[in-house]
């Protein structure tokens, strides 16, 4: 199939092109380079730089003719959110309304969604499954609850087909080091305690060891970036197949607390890794695992390399370099 994959020279994206590539589609990626790297584009893939946000030109781009679109273009950031929510809403939620009408003009059927596990705020039980109550805590899980509704109404009024894919903690690198592009300036657990493993930051904050947890630090579920990129394969080859939407969690099922995460990444690089423990994040809840049941039911999919050894070793793989160690 010929493949859009909007967001695709991101962390995630570039990960999701990577497994279409290896699947046999033509893959071309627009992105505007705002957090997305050239350094993560394939030789194999067409890359056009561009921004969700200019509709005219995304239509001319949709109009080149593709099967289906993948839309990871999206601003991830949950404090950030809170703090700046009209940046939330023009690029989250204006911009996929660009690429949903963009894509009704040029006839593009499949949409591939990157959705959230943001989308359900405090859990009321564990694991999470797709039946959980959605109520967002954060401006940046409101957007994507807000973005599949408007698929759902796209579904039923243009017969465009969707998969809202609800990640949890997107983690890891590619397992056979084909991806080497560092996020700039990430909040995120995996890559902060990498750069103090590498000596990028001094120290990891621990954002609260007073939760009713294993060791009182943040549970959450860490899913392997490849496990992510072979899910939205996996997605896609149902949307043809059914023609049906849906709406999957995609995790791990298993949970680790920021602790278990800077144990294991010291036993791995050899490194000390400073950490410091301060005051809760606000709106962090104790505990979040994912029930990824649908996702095995109708996509076949389960997690495949997302245990920590995994998780930290093949992200260690890629700092270890950047940093001549
Ligand atoms: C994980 C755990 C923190 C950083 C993220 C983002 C967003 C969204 C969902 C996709 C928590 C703790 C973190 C640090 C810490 N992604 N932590 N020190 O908050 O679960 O959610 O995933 O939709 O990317 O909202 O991920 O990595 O920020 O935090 O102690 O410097 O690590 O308290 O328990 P989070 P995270």
């Amino acid at each position: 199939m010929k493949i859009l994959v909007i967001g695709g020279a991101g962390y995630i994206g570039s990960h999701v092109c990577r497994e279409f590539l290896d699947q046999g589609h033509q893959v071309t990626v627009l992105d505007n380079l705002s957090s997305g790297l050239e350094e993560n584009l394939f030789p194999e893939e067409t890359f056009i730089k561009g921004d969700i946000m200019d509709a005219p030109a995304l239509e001319r781009v949709m109009a080149q003719g593709f099967d289906a679109l993948i839309h990871l273009a999206a601003f991830k950031a949950a404090g950030e959110s809170m703090l700046k929510p009209e940046k939330y809403s023009v690029n989250n939620i204006s911009g996929t309304i660009n690429i949903l009408n963009g894509a009704c003009a040029a006839g593009i059927k499949y949409v591939v969604f990157s959705s959230s596990a943001a989308t359900y705020g405090e859990p009321k039980y564990l694991p999470i499954d797709e039946n959980h109550p959605t109520e967002p805590e954060n401006y940046y899980g409101f957007t994507k609850l807000e973005i599949e509704r408007f698929l759902k109404w796209y579904d039923k009024l243009k017969g465009i087909k969707f998969a809202a894919l609800r990640y949890f903690n997107a983690a890891g690198y590619d397992v056979k080091g084909r991806i080497t592009g560092l996020e700039r300036n990430p909040a995120n657990l995996l890559p902060v305690v990498m750069e103090a493993a590498a000596g990028m930051r001094s120290e990891v904050q621990v954002f609260g060891n007073d939760y009713d947890t294993i060791d009182g630090t943040g549970v959450r579920d860490y899913i392997h970036v490849n496990d992510l990129a072979v899910g939205h394969v996996a997605a896609m080859d149902y949307l043809v197949k059914h023609n049906q939407s849906l709406t999957v969690n995609l995790g791990s099922e298993s949970g680790l607390s920021v602790l278990q995460i800077i144990d294991a990444a010291r036993k791995i690089t050899g490194r000390p890794i400073p950490a410091k423990i301060v005051g809760r994040r606000p709106g962090d809840p104790a505990k979040l695992t994912a029930s990824a049941q649908l996702a095995k039911e109708l996509l076949g999919w389960t997690a495949r390399y997302s245990d920590v050894d995994t998780l930290v070793r093949t992200s260690w793989e890629v700092y270890r370099k950047k940093a001549g160690l």
